[in-house]
């Protein structure tokens, strides 16, 4: 496997320009900070291969849905993640040389993503073309403490030589998506104004009327001081400075850049510019020291709160790090609008921000390491597009909600039959993530606030969406598509019957709860929602009469009607440079295979993991795992933490490190478009709930640790229902400390203890 990465806990280091994959850095050292997020472009130009990305949270283009075939119940438009003003941008010249490093000499290139504090460092040495040595060092960040704020620190020492150098600190707003039709531009100019020292610059999306204003500021700091000479340029939707002077032979030469963002998301609209010229204003007078040491403080807050530690195995340490660095720079919970999307920051690919990703993937680890809130604002925000889903439901023909496949504010837009209309096991995760929650944190009121009028509209959908078979006497669901996406149209996804009839099966558990516990409130909502004794009859008969398809030669659940039709191989079986099959197959050829893009059955034995037994577990992973090709960067997180269950340790490490190393390795060779956000929280996943085992059953939280092999100790941290706790591994030992919170009780290995406040238990390891 080709090493694109130096092995090191802290840092992303690449040694040496890569022209070659230089969109594969770009992804992997992505910056962001939940508001804004840049991909890891330089700030001077570069004529090679790459892919610009600045993004702002929030801020999208519905582009109209265009398809060869328009059928009816397709969304008006595509949201997409757009590419907004480059505001890191510094052109350099060198003795009136420009700086281009697809075609300047260059030598010592190195690029560091430094995750313990947050910042982006490169440094290289040009040449010029008479063989003159320059230095340059940039370290870039995106403040954590102030959303709103960016600072670089661009620094220039010629070697030997006095320079001529010109630095352009630029915003540029005249910016296209590489996905646009036509090359279109989203964005229109609205105000700008540039002096010296100082510029800004208004767009607004031509659709929907976002509004974003970007300010700059700089400043010129010499060892030797030299005379500056400054102009200001003006463009089409662009302002900059031009600055000249003379560096200094051995001298350094830096200039700082403070950059503000501001968005009529957060203000009204024609307070954004006089926002974005203060805030900018305010990040100068600071300076970028102290600007950089209030960044790199939010980070110890948020890696002593998330942090995973790996002892005797960096490169399981650095994969974590990664995920969670970026996890956290995508999506810090404290604005409830937003969500997270499949890409984060770092790429323009799925457009739309919210996927079922959220709450299969993502929930969990937000709710162990940011909180109830936060978690809670995760299920509010589907909460707030119930109506979105039932106008959905409505507009396919169907009675109750249906959750779109993609979203940015409950409308779908997403325009592939097969997976719009289809891929209906969304609906589900929905209401799954709602009982997690409640599993988690005990919160009750949830349900009867909010919870139940989700957990209604999604049964009425299932209701109407399932098919009576009288010859069968079962209820089927026909014409769908599993989480496998490399079978469409299929009848009976074993998952999607599954967790439908689970989800009618937990409404009507709620349902008896609140009218025990909440009646005041359930009968207003019996009324709000019109709750009908018929229907609730009829939803009790479909889960009496659920059809599952079953192999019964293996004892295994099929995965769908007629799977076991298809010619049976294994991904072992696959040649290896025909992999992955999405790059090499047709896809008629993948949709008749066997081969499994991700956790299907599998994937239902996670979430209804209490229901299946070991055995039963083993079966059916020694049957699809095999025949899975883990395509989706969603799928060996989830097999991961079922290889724990069952005691395949290898094979759980193993396929740990492809979901930690997914990106930092190019595993599915298509991290160039950017990081698989949602899936990094399944590599926490792995840890947690696989390696470390932890369950919460009948309100009690409990443990089942191992260690894999090469690992001498692990420890991670979570937070449990006002309860901060610590939990570490050893060879020998499992240790659960409590950091915060009053004594409780826990399980580990299947016994109980008492967790005294501020004490531990110690358990020996379970072998
Ligand atoms: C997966 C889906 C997922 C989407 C976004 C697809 O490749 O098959 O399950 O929702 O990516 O991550």
């Amino acid at each position: 496997m080709k090493q694109y990465f130096k092995v090191d806990e802290w840092n992303i280091i690449e040694e040496g320009l890569h022209p070659e994959d230089n969109r594969i850095y770009e992804s992997v050292m992505s910056l962001g900070n939940g508001h804004m997020g840049i991909r890891g472009n330089f700030e001077e130009s570069y004529s090679g291969n790459s892919l610009q990305g600045t993004y702002i949270a929030g801020v999208y283009y519905p582009d109209k849905t265009k398809v060869g075939w328009w059928k009816v119940g397709y969304p008006e438009y595509y949201a997409k993640v757009i590419n907004a003003t480059n505001f890191i941008g510094i052109d350099l010249y060198i003795n009136g040389e420009k700086v281009d490093l697809a075609k300047t000499k260059v030598k010592d290139f190195k690029r560091i993503l430094n995750m313990k504090h947050g910042y982006l460092l490169r440094t290289f040495t040009i040449i010029d073309s008479k063989n003159r040595e320059t230095k340059i060092e940039v370290k870039r960040f995106l403040s954590i403490a102030d959303k709103e704020i960016a600072a670089i620190s661009y620094s220039v020492t010629p070697i030997g030589h006095d320079a001529k150098v010109t630095f352009i600190p630029y915003l540029d707003g005249y910016v296209s998506n590489e996905d646009s039709n036509y090359n279109e531009k989203f964005w229109v100019e609205i105000d700008k104004w540039v002096e010296k020292y100082k510029g800004y610059l208004t767009v607004k999306t031509k659709k929907l009327n976002f509004y974003v204003s970007t300010a700059m500021k700089y400043s010129v700091i010499q060892d030797d001081k030299t005379e500056v000479d400054v102009e200001t340029i003006e463009k089409k939707k662009y302002v900059g400075n031009k600055i000249t002077l003379i560096a200094k032979k051995d001298k350094t030469t830096t200039l700082y850049k403070y950059i503000s963002v501001t968005t009529n998301r957060d203000y009204p609209t024609d307070k954004i510019k006089d926002k974005a010229l203060e805030k900018v204003e305010n990040a100068y007078n600071k300076g970028f020291e102290k600007l950089f040491h209030e960044h790199s403080k939010a980070w110890d807050k948020l890696w002593e709160e998330s942090d995973i530690v790996i002892e005797g195995d960096t490169k399981a340490q650095q994969g974590i790090r990664f995920n969670i660095f970026q996890l956290n720079q995508t999506y810090l919970g404290d604005d409830p609008r937003l969500n997270i999307g499949p890409k984060g920051f770092t790429g323009e690919k799925y457009g739309g921000s919210t996927y079922w990703d959220t709450e299969a993937f993502c929930f969990n680890f937000y709710l162990s390491t940011r909180g109830e809130q936060v978690a809670k604002n995760l299920l509010l925000y589907r909460y707030k597009h119930l109506e979105k889903a039932k106008e959905n439901a409505k507009k396919l023909g169907m009675k109750g909600a249906l959750y779109p496949m993609v979203t940015m504010t409950g409308e779908e837009c997403h325009n592939e039959w097969e997976i719009t209309f289809e891929e209906i096991h969304r609906n589900a995760a929905i209401s799954y993530a709602i009982f997690n929650y409640v599993r988690y944190t005990g919160d009750k009121n949830y349900l009867a606030d909010y919870g139940f009028e989700v957990l209604v509209e999604t049964s009425r959908y299932w209701a109407d969406r399932v098919t009576y078979n009288p010859r069968k006497d079962k209820y089927m669901i026909l014409g769908v598509t599993g989480p496998n996406e490399y079978e469409n149209n299929v009848n009976n996804n074993w998952y999607t019957n599954t967790m439908a009839s689970w989800n009618l099966e937990y409404t009507l558990k709620v349902k008896e709860l609140l009218e025990t516990e909440y009646p005041e409130k359930y009968n207003k909502l019996v009324n709000k929602l019109n709750l009908t004794e018929e229907e609730l009859n009829k939803w009790k008969d479909i889960i009496n009469k659920m059809y599952y398809p079953y192999v019964e030669s293996l004892d295994v659940f099929e995965q769908q009607d007629g799977y076991m039709d298809k010619e049976l191989k294994v991904v072992e079986d696959i040649p290896k440079d025909e992999l992955p099959l999405n790059q090499n197959w047709s896809w008629d050829r993948i949709l008749r295979s066997c081969f499994i893009k991700q956790a299907d059955v599998i994937q239902g034995l996670y979430f209804l993991s209490d229901r299946f037994d070991i055995e039963t577990k083993k079966r059916n992973f020694d049957f699809y795992e095999p025949r899975t090709v883990h395509e989706s960067s969603l799928s060996p997180c989830v097999h991961s933490v079922i290889a724990s269950e069952i005691g395949y340790k290898d094979k759980a490490y193993e396929l740990y490190l492809r979901t930690a190393r997914l990106d930092l390795d190019n595993i599915n060779k298509d991290t160039d478009d950017g990081l698989h956000i949602t899936s990094m929280a399944g590599t926490w996943m792995a840890i947690v709930e696989g390696f470390g085992g932890m369950k919460v059953k009948n309100n009690t939280l409990s443990f089942k640790p191992f260690i894999p092999d090469n690992w001498n100790k692990y420890s991670f941290k979570i937070l449990f229902r006002g309860h901060l706790l610590k939990i570490t591994v050893t060879k020998k030992e499992v240790i659960i400390k409590q950091e915060k919170g009053q004594n409780f009780n826990i399980r580990v290995y299947d016994e109980n203890y008492l967790l005294p406040k501020d004490g531990k238990v110690i358990v020996k390891l379970n072998k």
